[in-house]
């Protein structure tokens, strides 16, 4: 019905004064195609990437007449050319989905039409073009302010994932890894959930990962993609302790998604501190630490690497690549993977952006830091610090990629 309807008024339009039914009015058009967005339960197309914040809803009035000062007066509608005017651009900047946004792209096509087909018709009207302005309060907009509308954008919450997350994915590799062959071997036992790890990248797993039942958007902290790698019912064992870099991203994460999709970021002031930190990059790179001393036995331990600068004739003030775990007691061990560490805009965030991550052999320093009295475990967000340095030590390194090519540093010559 609506369909017919819509290219009857079509043709009007293309062939001005010609025969056959009166074209719509443009409240008429608004009854029909603007008033069910409006009243939709669901989503505008613009979820595809703002996870809040704004809808297409926001910018709709009950009234028709007042829709169309509300969207004039804010430079949204240009009636001289109804196809290029503002609204319908911010619609249009999902361009040409397909895959996963098929079914957005044909609610994107809708809207579109929708809103075409309307100031279409108040072009045809001179009464709109000359009606009042509206008074600024009555217009509609987003509720948010552009910070907001900003950080629930889905770009700036990939952008956080790939820091805070996808980091730390080797913690997790290969078992949850998709076409892998530890992967499927699990996969068979217990079924597709296991393969959240997508292999498409850090986008497509961020898409799973927001629509699974793995995030708990009300219990953020009781998220299961905490509490298995804590080692609670997890056929992966225990990948981490509350308070290690790992955990501290992934909750980090977490929580701030929550927040965002529970739509609690109301002002610029509720937004989480900007992360000034370094970019991150997880690689299979592993460090051991062989003969620990027994009073480090069990305790969390903080490894830290800093590379040497010639330039400068001294270590680099940070990090380049960090690494954290509790160390074996029983075998006076310390191992893992380290995620190395670069400012956001360096000449090497550019390289292991698109490449492999990977380090320069050469000597470095390793400063190591001991969490001798569960410092982490009382407030995850607590940082190991100078009085948690339980030595240093310059090693030579040969990086090489894997379990089995571990770059081994003798741990009873760590000095204070
Ligand atoms: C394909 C992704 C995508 C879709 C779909 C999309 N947007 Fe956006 N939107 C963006 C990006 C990216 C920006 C930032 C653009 C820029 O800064 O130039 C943005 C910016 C905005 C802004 C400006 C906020 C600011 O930073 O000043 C508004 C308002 C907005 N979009 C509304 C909408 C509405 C309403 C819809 C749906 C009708 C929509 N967007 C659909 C990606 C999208
Ligand atoms: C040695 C293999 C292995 C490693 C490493 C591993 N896991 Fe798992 N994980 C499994 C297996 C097998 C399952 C399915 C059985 C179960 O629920 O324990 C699982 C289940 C899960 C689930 C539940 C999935 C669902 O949809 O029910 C989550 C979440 C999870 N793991 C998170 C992690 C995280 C995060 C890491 C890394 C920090 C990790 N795992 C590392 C083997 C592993």
């Amino acid at each position: 019905m609506r369909v017919v309807w819509f290219i009857t008024g079509v043709v009007g339009w293309a062939l001005p004064g010609s025969v056959g039914a009166a074209e719509p009015t443009p409240a008429e058009v608004f009854e029909k195609r603007i008033v069910p967005i409006f009243k939709s339960p669901n989503p505008s197309s613009c979820v595809q990437c703002h996870l809040a914040g704004v809808d297409l809803k926001d910018y709709i009035l009950p009234d028709a007449e007042k829709t169309f000062r509300s969207l004039r007066d804010q430079g949204l509608i240009d009636l001289d050319a109804p196809e290029k005017t503002k609204i319908v651009k911010l619609i249009d900047m999902g361009g040409n989905a397909n895959g996963p946004n098929a079914v957005n792209a044909k609610l994107r096509v809708a809207e579109r039409d929708a809103f075409v087909a309307w100031i279409k018709a108040c072009a045809a009207d001179p009464k709109l073009k000359d009606a009042p302005k509206l008074d600024e309060k009555d217009r509609a907009q987003p509720a948010r302010p552009v910070e907001v509308i900003r950080h629930a954008r889905k770009d700036q919450v990939l952008e956080s994932f790939e820091r805070n997350v996808w980091a730390w994915r080797f913690r997790c590799m290969n078992c949850h890894t998709e076409v892998t062959p530890q992967n499927d071997k699990y996969r068979k036992e217990y079924g597709d959930r296991v393969a959240w790890v997508k292999k498409g990248g850090p986008a497509d797993t961020l898409e799973y990962l927001i629509a699974s039942k793995l995030l708990d958007p009300a219990k953020p902290e009781q998220s299961l993609l905490l509490r298995k790698p804590l080692g609670e019912k997890h056929e992966g064992g225990t990948k981490f302790v509350v308070g290690d870099d790992a955990y501290k991203g992934f909750r980090t994460w977490i929580e701030d998604v929550a927040a965002i999709r529970a739509d609690k970021y109301a002002a610029v002031a509720d937004l989480p501190p900007a992360d000034t930190g370094p970019q991150r990059f997880g690689t299979d790179l592993w460090l051991k630490l062989t003969a620990c001393p027994p009073e480090w036995g069990d305790k969390f331990l903080q490894a830290r690497v800093f590379a040497w600068d010639a330039k400068r004739k001294a270590w680099d003030e940070t990090p380049v690549a960090v690494s954290d775990r509790v160390v074996s007691g029983k075998a006076n061990l310390w191992q893992h993977s380290l995620t190395l560490l670069t400012s956001k805009d360096s000449e090497r965030a550019k390289a292991w952006r698109t490449g492999k991550p990977s380090l320069p052999d050469g000597k470095y320093l390793l400063r190591v830091y001991v969490d001798g009295n569960g410092k982490l475990a009382k407030d995850w967000q607590a940082v190991l610090g100078e009085a948690d340095l339980a030595g240093q030590v310059e090693f030579q390194a040969k990086w090489r990629e894997g379990y089995n090519a571990m770059t081994a540093v003798d741990a009873s010559k760590v000095r204070k």
